[in-house]
């Protein structure tokens, strides 16, 4: 069992965070067995389109073969699984004055100046946070008064679909990580063929300016969903990333699983998480990824309430998603070879399919930046049929602009609701408000893959994703 190491890694390798939890265990890393043992893989002297093995010694060797590699790709044997290796960050390279705007939006509001941010005025880090402050009383409020009829759902029990069953199988609910049912509000894919809307969840982290200069260097932009806990932390990183021309989404305060939660909590996740991106961008954000993909529509409803819509990945069947399970080399449970095979798989699909395409990526982990900017977004750039690379809200055929309430063209781009507020509530603690309200969410659903027949033959897959989201539940508690 490897948890603890990750979790020592990770402290020392996000010390912000690490701060906030002095006690954790520590393990050395060199524990973890896991170290690369056999490559052919070399880095200078790569040829594009060869195939290379790469071998660990705790995890299968698979054979991948790439368009192109970035000739300064820290070599795969480099890449390893289960530990966080602590390579050289950049930290944000520009800091921008107060009152900056972004170039690609003409109408943005002045930015905050990030210093005068206090972690204090938010709630704690990585936790869901309390429900009973007057803030998130007022966003309940909020929901209540948009109108949006909350579907009255208990929440689910941890552990997923196999220990909820009954609920998983539940078409009321459309339970995409159970079955892949999607409101007609979820945006999964880009609409046209050939387009990736890029993105990268988890940040920012101290390694999200590598994955910026990257960008920066080959003329690439695209969606981050972004942790709140992460973005008070790293708030300067935030300015770069939105100044560079990115798009930004909320992915939670503390990333649990979101149908496990009562209304209150899923308000106040999702509340602070807008709210932080306000305060450190000007702007609120309009968009929002569940974490794990756990969304149903009672979750979906609070949502569209709060003026976000859902956003996850592209999803063909029950084996082909659009997940390179990059986040699962920190976790130890994936090769980075595996991952480079995975995005061949996702390639394979993506030029069969009549559609662009979403793909799962993470930046809080230095393995995971690694693999982006020296295998994953090269391959894509020299991939043939040529690729569209966009965030998501200009692969739909809206602005940056677009994304954000403020600055958001109403008309063509219109909101599903407008009540929500930022402002904090002038008035005290409202008692126990309930925001539950009985009917269905907004939006009909669709079920692309046969719905509950596709429970039972779901079970292999759910397995192996548990594992991995398992360690990541309890990365997330760590941390
Ligand atoms: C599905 O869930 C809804 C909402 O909780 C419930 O009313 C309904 O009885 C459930 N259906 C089945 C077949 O369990
Ligand atoms: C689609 O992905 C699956 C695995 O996720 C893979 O087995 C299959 O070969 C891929 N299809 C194509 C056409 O590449
Ligand atoms: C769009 O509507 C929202 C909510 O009513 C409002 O705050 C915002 O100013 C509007 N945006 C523009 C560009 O008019
Ligand atoms: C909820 O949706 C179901 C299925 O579309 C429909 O039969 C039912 O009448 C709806 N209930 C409400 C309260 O709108
Ligand atoms: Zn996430």
């Amino acid at each position: 069992m490897k948890l603890p190491v990750l979790a020592a890694a990770a402290a020392a390798a996000l010390p912000t965070i690490a701060a906030h939890k002095p006690n954790l265990p520590r393990q050395g890393p060199a524990s973890s067995g896991s170290a690369a043992t056999s490559s052919t893989f070399s880095v200078p002297g790569y040829a594009p389109g060869v195939s290379v093995a790469s071998s660990f010694s705790t995890l299968p060797t698979v054979s991948w073969s790439l368009p192109s590699v970035n000739p300064t790709a820290i070599p795969l044997s480099d890449i390893v699984p289960g530990t966080i290796t602590t390579q050289s960050t950049l930290g944000a390279t520009t800091t921008f004055p107060a009152g900056s705007t972004p170039t690609g939006i003409p109408n943005a509001p002045p930015m905050p100046n990030w210093q005068t941010l206090s972690p204090a005025n938010y709630p704690a880090l990585d936790k869901t946070p309390p429900t009973d402050s007057p803030q998130v009383q007022q966003w309940i409020q909020d929901v209540q008064n948009s109108g949006i009829a909350i579907p009255d759902f208990q929440p689910t029990q941890p552990g997923g679909c196999p220990a909820n069953l009954e609920l998983a199988s539940n078409e009321t609910l459309c339970w995409w990580t159970c079955t892949g049912c999607t409101a007609s509000t979820d945006i999964t894919t880009c609409p046209t063929k050939l387009t990736w809307g890029v993105t990268h969840d988890d940040g920012p982290s101290p390694y999200t300016p590598n994955l910026l200069q990257y960008y920066n260097q080959n003329d690439l932009t695209g969606t981050f969903f972004c942790i709140g806990s992460r973005v008070i932390s790293y708030p300067a990183i935030l300015q770069e990333e939105y100044m560079a021309g990115n798009q930004i989404c909320a992915h939670t305060w503390s990333h649990p699983y979101m149908t496990t939660l009562t209304n209150e909590e899923i308000i106040a996740e999702l509340g602070w998480s807008i709210k932080v991106i306000k305060d450190v961008l000007g702007v609120t954000p309009l968009c929002w990824r569940p974490p794990y993909g756990d969304v149903d529509n009672r979750v979906r409803a609070i949502a569209t309430a709060m003026g976000l819509e859902t956003i996850i990945w592209t999803r063909v069947s029950p084996t082909v998603t659009f997940d390179t399970g990059d986040f699962n080399i920190p976790g130890d449970t994936i090769s980075p070879s595996q991952v480079l095979l995975n995005w061949e798989n996702i390639m394979g699909n993506a030029t069969i399919i009549n559609t662009g395409f979403i793909v799962l990526e993470h930046d809080l982990f230095a393995q995971t930046v690694d693999m982006a900017v020296g295998y994953i977004l090269p391959a894509a750039l020299a991939f043939q049929p040529k690729l569209t690379l966009k965030p998501v809200i200009e692969c739909l055929g809206f602005t940056l602009a677009d994304g954000y309430l403020e600055t958001n063209d109403n008309t063509t781009h219109p909101l599903p609701t407008s009540s929500f507020s930022n402002a904090p509530s002038a008035t005290g603690a409202a008692g126990s408000a309930q925001a539950s309200a009985s009917g269905n969410a907004s939006g009909g659903t669709t079920n692309p893959t046969g719905g509950a027949a596709s429970v039972a033959t779901n079970n292999a897959l759910l397995a192996a994703g548990t594992a991995a989201a398992a360690i990541l539940a309890a990365l997330g508690t760590l941390l």
